[in-house]
């Protein structure tokens, strides 16, 4: 029987930098995986694979849309599905080995197979029970099913992201269920590889958690690319026939039934956590109502010794939450001050363009009535984007009225997913709108629309 300082349950981004953070701190750690692969859903079947997809069928796109403008005449190129899935493939091997590569490095154990914890302090694997003063469980996330509806997923005809990355053929007709991240960034994938992809919406607006201003202008860019929409639509049914689908939806405003035939439906309704067989009953691990598994601020769950992060937990279930807690949870059991400021947690969509933001949107900060002020840059006036056809879009800046410390940032455009992180730093140290706008940003980039929102907070942007 080994014995470890830490094991932790689970090799996705929180599992696996958890692990790496143990043992440069010292800890003799062991990380459980079942995959055949490190680096759970995001680097297998989530965050990496799907960003393959949307860089291939973006230059399809700018092949198609935009080339000829700048001059490059010639042939479009064609699709070759397979290659495309085989890249995209190449791309988790890379990702992957690159995580067994630094757990070799820093001498972390892999226990190959699921595992469960009989009791604190023991974690079995296979047959085998290995003995742990510690165990960190991050076994992340599985999709959820439609709620209400009777939806059978066979990962063929009706799929969830796992089976939307690697269809046998590209699908005529597309049906999403769910216009949020999931849902958006693979429709976008599909459509712009020529499939007709129409997406159904629950509430009235898509991305709902997003600023409101950003998913009007969102919605309008995505049905300019030619993305349907139907809001306000409870599904209720989807039924396979012949390789085929149909999925029926009620419309929440006069509750009048409609139905409409895929090839393909991807449901995007969301996702659970994952912590089937861990044995969190028996331990008697307190858990929530929506299956989370309860922690304190240090992240240990009601038992001693063992504790949760990342999608398992509560909050968002975006990777980088769960890499920050990963490495924090593992400088709490070396004895260190593990810290995660919850308020400056980044979400991108990974379309095109891009939309990123943090911190408080508008209708937030009005319902709180706190006094904000905004300030608004488009990419109409930055020269980089207009080069590049990524005009599109703007960054908007909400600053406290009196105090002009930074609330929150909402960017719509080129680059966004990378803009929002120079807000996120300025907003980690309490900056103000001011200190935004003080340092240069080199030109031509698309980070001058940044501090050109910034200015706009104050006595104006120059470009606007
Ligand atoms: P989501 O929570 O982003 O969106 C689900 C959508 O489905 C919501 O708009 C909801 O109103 C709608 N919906 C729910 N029930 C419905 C019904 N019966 N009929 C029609 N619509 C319905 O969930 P999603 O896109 O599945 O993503 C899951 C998780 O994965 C999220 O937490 C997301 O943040 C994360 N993720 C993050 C990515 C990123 O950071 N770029 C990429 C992909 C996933």
């Amino acid at each position: 029987m080994a014995q470890y300082d830490v094991i932790v349950i689970g090799a996705g981004p929180g599992g696996y930098v958890a692990a790496i953070r143990c043992a440069q701190l010292g800890l003799k750690t062991a990380c459980v995986e079942g995959r055949e692969t490190l680096g759970g859903t995001c680097l297998n079947v989530g965050c990496i694979p799907s960003k393959a997809l949307l860089h291939a069928s973006h230059q399809l796109h700018e092949a198609e849309e935009n080339f000829a403008k700048m001059g490059l005449k010639g042939k479009a190129p064609s699709v070759d599905w397979k290659q495309m899935l085989s890249y995209k493939d190449d791309v988790i091997g890379q990702n992957t080995g690159g995580i067994e590569f630094l757990f070799k490095k820093n001498k972390i154990d892999w226990l190959k197979g699921w595992g469960s914890i009989p009791e604190a302090g023991k974690v079995k694997v296979g047959d085998e029970v290995h003995e742990a003063k510690n165990i960190i469980i991050a076994s992340g996330s599985a999709p959820a099913s439609v709620p209400g509806a009777e939806v059978e997923i066979d990962e063929k005809v009706v799929v969830t992201s796992t089976g939307a990355l690697e269809l046998p053929k590209i699908p005529k007709k597309m049906v999403v269920i769910g216009a949020g991240v999931i849902g958006l960034e693979m429709g976008s994938v599909y459509k712009r590889l020529g499939s007709e992809v129409t997406v159904i919406e629950f509430l009235d607006t898509i991305t709902p958690t997003m600023d409101t201003e950003v998913q009007r202008n969102f919605k309008k860019m995505l049905t300019k690319q030619g993305l349907e929409f139907t809001l306000g639509a409870a599904v209720s049914k989807v039924e396979t026939k012949g390789g085929k689908a149909k999925v029926t939806y009620k419309l929440r405003k006069d509750d009048s039934e409609h139905s409409v035939d895929a090839d393909v439906v991807l449901v995007a309704t969301g996702r659970k956590p994952y912590t089937e067989g861990l044995g969190l009953d028996a331990l008697g691990i307190e858990t929530t109502k929506g299956g989370q598994i309860k922690t304190d601020s240090h992240w240990a769950t009601s038992v001693k010794g063992v504790y949760a992060i990342g999608d398992a937990i509560e909050g968002p279930m975006l990777a980088h939450k769960a890499e920050d807690e990963g490495m924090a949870c593992a400088e709490v059991i070396a004895g260190k001050h593990g810290h995660v400021n919850y308020n400056v947690i980044p979400s991108v969509i990974y379309t095109h363009p891009e939309v990123a933001s943090v911190g408080a949107t508008e209708q937030e900060l009005k319902d709180a009535g706190k006094a904000y002020k905004v300030g608004k840059f488009s990419f109409m006036g930055n020269g980089r984007a207009k080069a590049v056809f990524a005009g599109d879009g703007f960054v908007k800046l909400l600053a406290d009225k009196e105090t002009d410390r930074i609330l929150g940032c909402h960017i719509i455009g080129p680059a966004a997913g990378d803009l929002i992180h120079e807000v996120c730093v300025a907003m980690e140290y309490g900056g103000s709108a001011e200190d935004l706008a003080l340092p240069c940003p080199a030109h031509p980039t698309f980070s001058e629309a940044v501090r050109e929102a910034a200015l706009a907070c104050g006595d104006g942007a120059i470009h606007a």
